[in-house]
């Protein structure tokens, strides 16, 4: 029997606690030994939990068992889940963890206490909920030299995107009805500025490149700008918008590396990626693109990911599991305004002619785009070359300097 502890009874952690007892033959059958579930922190009570005789509120109880081997953290948030985390991997137990925010700030950092004292900290979890990504991204493709990752990682944003698209809800009540699906995170403003993306794309780079990319470092746009009228401009131009975190390797061995929203062509396979669902593309040097989709959040696909993890800490007590990245001060981000993109922009303008003219002396190659019942004033075009951001960023000034209002300016995705 392997004693395991439990940090946080929310959603997830209630999730894990659910699977380990429901699923305790098969994962008898797996590890060829009993996983017990002995503690359960959390500052709530639980009177009617089938559980409720293992609950504390006091994590010295955790850190002192020394029959405790792994810990599994639920907690969310960096406070006190990154003390906490310190500790046992200091202690030399392995933790497991859902937590994307911990590990894109100290991943690095708590890879490496986890190395020093012979201990594992996977995060499966952390990433796509119960999409398998990290393990096959650090095992099955590590032949390949992966080229680029692009993926829709953020269920909520993807969920107020398609009823957007699929049903003409407007941004406020997509986003209303996803928190009244209990979809959004405590704070909406993580999912829909893209926050969350930001730090999922961090951890997949991370653990790509073998370097800690920070999400301060990475350029990051949410969806709150986009409006009906985007989408429909998008669906002329035979696309969807999606929010995508995407890295890329480039040539001079930097990493073009964003969170943003793009149009996405309809013959793509992230454009079919709907509602709360996730889908991920790594692009291998030998295998070409491989896609990962599923449920990228909600309790029990993300229990799975963190119960499977647990498995593997069981199964590896005494060995290390070799999923590692280093700190680093070197820059590894390329400037994101040399970041290529073609762009669709939407114009204001007391004329609009006059603003579609002046934004073809700008651009010149340009494509006009019509949607039903626009506005006079209203003019949409996409870019049809390729442009350094920063020269995109250059011309909506001027053209704003011309008194022409700037309403949308949404990359386009090679995808
Ligand atoms: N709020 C996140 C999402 C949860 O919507 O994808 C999973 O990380």
């Amino acid at each position: 029997m392997i004693s395991v502890a439990l940090m946080g009874h929310g959603v997830v952690g209630s999730g894990v606690a659910e699977i380990l007892t429901t699923h305790k033959q098969k994962l008898f059958s797996s590890l060829g030994e009993e996983i017990y579930l002995k503690h359960i922190l959390d500052l709530r009570d639980f009177p009617d939990s089938p559980l409720c005789d293992r609950f504390t509120k006091d994590f010295e109880e955790i850190i002192a068992d020394r029959e405790v081997r792994v810990v599994i953290e639920t907690m969310g948030g960096i406070n006190p889940a990154y003390e906490f985390t310190k500790r046992c991997l200091k202690d030399g137990k392995s933790v497991v963890t859902s937590n994307k925010e911990l590990v894109a700030r100290h991943g690095a950092e708590l890879l490496s206490l986890a190395k020093e004292n012979n201990a594992n900290y996977l995060f499966e979890a952390s990433v796509g909920g119960g999409i398998p990504i990290l393990r096959p991204l650090h095992q099955c493709l590590v032949a390949n030299e992966v080229q680029e990752i692009a993926g829709i990682l953020n269920g909520t944003t993807n969920f107020i995107l398609t009823k957007m698209i699929n049903e003409n809800m407007n941004f406020e009540d997509a986003l209303k009805l996803a928190q009244d699906l209990g979809y959004a995170e405590r704070n909406p403003e993580a999912d829909v500025e893209g926050h969350d993306a930001c730090r999922k794309i961090c951890i997949l780079a991370s653990l790509a490149y073998g370097k800690h990319i920070y999400p301060d470092n990475v350029h990051t746009e949410g969806i709150t700008k986009i409006t009906l009228e985007d989408v429909e401009y998008a669906a002329a131009y035979g696309c969807v918008i999606k929010l995508i975190g995407k890295c890329k390797l480039l040539e001079t061995g930097l990493m073009d590396i964003m969170v943003a929203p793009m149009l996405v062509p309809c013959t793509s396979q992230l454009a079919n990626i709907n509602d709360v669902f996730n889908g991920i593309m790594v692009r291998g040097d030998c295998t070409g693109d491989v896609v990962f989709y599923g449920k990228g959040a909600g309790k029990l696909p993300t229990a799975s990911a963190v119960v499977a993890d647990t498995v593997d800490c069981c199964k590896h007590l005494k060995a290390r599991k070799y999923l590692y990245w280093t700190d680093t001060s070197e820059n590894c981000i390329a400037d994101h305004n040399e970041s290529l993109t073609k762009i669709y922009l939407r114009l204001e303008a007391s004329d609009a002619e006059n603003a579609y003219n002046k934004a073809q002396e700008i651009f010149t190659d340009i494509t006009r785009l019509e949607r039903a019942d626009a506005p006079e004033s209203e003019v949409a075009f996409v870019t049809e070359k390729e442009l350094p951001y920063g020269k995109i960023l250059e011309a909506v000034e001027t053209l704003e300097q011309s008194g022409i209002k700037v309403a949308s300016a949404i990359r386009i995705g090679n995808l």
